[in-house]
């Protein structure tokens, strides 16, 4: 197997705090990977390690086979980035923000080029109009031309779609896909966890630094016994506790409890458990248990908006 990315025991610490604690991290080549987790977990932390912005205080990291700490100039020229709040130059149209990156990077793109590049991301209609203009979409869209400038091997994006309406994510997620079928390899960050459920290989899921669980997202989703019995009203946290005691890792939202049951004999023993309360329920269904259910399970809070809640 060969991996575009590998770290081992990455440390990142500010002061008495650490940002990236003990990370093991491995992304293969060709794969899209995110890297999801709340806000302040590390992840802009360990990318920009990655990219080779900050140095690591701890461990080893290796880029496209290269040493981030001793070898970075090997690699500088076949990654792309694009930074978490990426904001162009307000008065420099799409195709002048292209042509002026691409110059910086040293590849100065002839105008049909970056033409090309901007006509891949969809800003064909929108390429001579101030980028003040432009929506967060756009502006997103114009950040990830820049990060394909180098045409890069490897590229990073750091919260590619906080703060995109649902259908400017979507397109987001298209480009990202396209990117992947070039043969690119794709580390993202993202606080979404439908989003890191749709679009990634595999997702490492990122809490206080620690990379609390890694892999497909149909594989942590499987280990975390693949699907849900809700029971809707009534049952309450008396119900929970009942079906805690027959070890269950239920939680509660509102007067709802979930149980993840794996297969219908577990699900008969949560059944049983509640029916013996002799407490009315309003309704009762399963579904697929979603990485939602399974961050929950593993972080103990829900994530909204990238904010753990209590
Ligand atoms: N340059 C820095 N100096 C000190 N602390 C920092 C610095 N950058 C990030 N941190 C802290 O490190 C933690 C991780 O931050 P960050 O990597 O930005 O997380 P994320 O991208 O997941 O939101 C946070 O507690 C943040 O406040
Ligand atoms: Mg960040």
């Amino acid at each position: 197997m060969v991996y575009a990315i590998e770290t081992q025991g990455l440390v990142k610490s500010y002061g008495a705090l650490t940002a990236v604690d003990h990370l093991d991290l491995t992304v293969a080549t060709g794969s899209i990977y995110a890297l999801l987790g709340p806000n302040g977990a590390g992840k802009t932390t360990a990318v920009e390690i990655l990219e080779g912005i900050r140095t690591l205080s701890r461990g080893r990291a290796r880029v496209l086979g290269e040493d981030v700490a001793n070898d970075y100039a090997r690699v500088r020229s076949r990654i792309g980035a694009l930074p978490q709040d990426f904001e162009p130059f307000d008065r420099l149209s799409p195709l002048e923000t292209v042509l002026y990156w691409s110059r910086l990077f040293g590849r100065s793109l002839s105008r049909p080029d970056a033409v090309r590049l901007l006509e891949a991301v969809g800003l064909q209609e929108r390429m001579g109009v101030p980028a003040l203009r432009l929506s967060g979409g756009e502006k997103r869209k114009l950040g990830m031309a820049i990060a394909l400038v180098p045409e890069p091997e490897l590229l990073f994006l750091d919260e590619p779609t906080t703060g995109l309406d649902p259908s400017a994510r979507r397109e987001v997620w298209q480009l990202v896909r396209g990117v992947r079928k070039e043969g690119r390899t794709v580390l993202l960050t993202t606080h979404y966890l439908d989003e890191a459920e749709q679009l990634a290989d595999d997702v490492g899921i990122l809490h206080r630094g620690r990379l609390v669980a890694e892999g497909r997202p149909e594989e942590l989703i499987a280990r975390n016994a693949g699907r849900t019995l809700i029971v809707l009203g009534g049952a309450g946290a008396a119900g929970l506790r009942e079906v805690e005691a027959e070890g269950f890792p239920a939680r509660l939202d509102r007067e709802d409890v979930l149980v993840p049951v794996a297969d219908p004999t577990e699900m008969r023993a949560a059944l049983g458990r509640l029916a013996a309360l002799r407490t009315p329920f309003a309704d009762m269904y399963t579904r697929r248990s979603s990485l939602e259910d399974v961050f929950l399970q593993i972080v103990g809070s829900r994530m909204e908006e990238g904010v753990l809640q209590a």
